[in-house]
């Protein structure tokens, strides 16, 4: 196991069972929009080249990050897809996404991961119409009341 211990301190990976604690730690004190600067921030550093945006004339009208593992290559994930309000039906989404899949096969990704609440009928529509399967239903993915889709595109 990695792991460094200095007394009785031990830093080690990050597992599943310390969801629910380092949420409450990421959270404290923070406020949404500070959350999403850095978010935002953060990504534009550690994966330039699947950050992308959809630009309307001037307009910023939609974006998507896709981020590769750092472990596995072949494997990455999109960790978001937004398109504006007013916006929406009009084939953004779907332009961005294929352009996510596209950059990231580019990469030699294989797999595709996201996650997508099940109620979440406009985004489930998308995906599947893109290819990506269910690939489990995760209880409490965020949290209590926060179910997820797990979706999975192969190439
Ligand atoms: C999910 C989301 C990204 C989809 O974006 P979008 O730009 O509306 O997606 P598209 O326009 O490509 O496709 C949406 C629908 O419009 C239809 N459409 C596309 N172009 C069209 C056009 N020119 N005229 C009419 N309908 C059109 C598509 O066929 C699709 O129909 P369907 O849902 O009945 O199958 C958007 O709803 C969104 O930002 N939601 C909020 C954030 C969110 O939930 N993100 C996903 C988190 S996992």
């Amino acid at each position: 196991m990695m792991g460094t211990t200095a007394h009785e301190l031990l830093i080690r990976q990050y597992r599943d069972e310390d969801f629910t604690e380092v949420t409450a730690l990421e959270s404290a004190g923070v406020h949404e929009y500070y959350r999403s600067a850095v978010f935002v921030r953060q990504m534009a550093a550690l994966s330039p080249a699947t950050f992308l945006v959809a630009v309307s004339g001037t307009t910023v009208v939609g974006f998507t990050v896709g981020t590769i593992v750092q472990d596995d290559p072949a494997q990455a994930w999109i960790l978001r897809m937004m398109v504006r309000d007013g916006f929406r039906h009009q084939g953004i989404g779907t332009a961005l996404l294929r352009a996510a899949t596209g950059v990231l096969h580019e990469h030699s990704v294989k797999t595709i991961y996201l996650t997508v609440a099940p109620k979440n009928e406009p985004a489930v529509r998308l995906y599947r119409r893109e290819g990506f399967e269910q690939e489990s239903l995760q209880p409490a993915y965020f949290g209590g009341g926060e179910d997820r889709f797990i979706m999975k595109w192969s190439s």
